[in-house]
């Protein structure tokens, strides 16, 4: 995969609270295309292997209830540079902590309940893309 994609998920109380036309609206005119983009619902198992790198941590079990109860909007992204802009589009995990103007500052309820994934390398996207896209839904 090229190295300029990167996996976002639209987390459940922003799908919620209808914030997922507001959102994708201002992925795309960030920059960003949408490459593959579909709407499921995660089962715990499903979270707890997405998130496995955090297998250790105290904020595993609650992370993956939360991921897993209810629907979710996931898509790959392409634009250059994409992991670090969206990072950057997407502002701190804790969102008393985000910039003005970035998803999270807009639209997330706190660090738990942050709105929005963005993957943290290329390494990481590549392992995202394929964790929830097949090859003939991408392109
Ligand atoms: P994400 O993976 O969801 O894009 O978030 P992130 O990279 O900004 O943060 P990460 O360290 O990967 O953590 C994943 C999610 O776990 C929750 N979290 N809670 N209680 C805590 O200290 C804590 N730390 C992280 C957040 O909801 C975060 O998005
Ligand atoms: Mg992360």
């Amino acid at each position: 995969m090229a190295a300029d994609k990167t996996l976002t998920i639209i987390k459940p109380y922003a799908v919620k609270k209808r914030n997922l036309g507001a959102i994708l609206a201002k992925i795309e005119e960030s920059g960003f295309r949408f490459c593959a983009i579909k709407t499921l619902q995660l089962n715990k198992q499903d979270a707890e292997a997405f998130y496995i790198e955090h297998k250790d941590r105290p904020f595993y079990d609650e992370l993956t209830d939360f991921m897993s109860s209810g629907p979710v909007t996931a898509a790959i992204l392409e634009k250059e540079n994409a992991v670090e802009d969206f990072r950057f589009l997407i502002g701190a995990t804790d969102p008393s902590e985000a910039k003005e103007g970035t998803i999270r500052k807009m639209f997330a309820t706190d660090k738990a309940h942050n709105a929005i994934h963005g993957s943290d390398s290329d390494e990481s996207a590549e392992r995202e893309c394929d964790f929830f896209f097949s090859k003939r839904e991408r392109l």
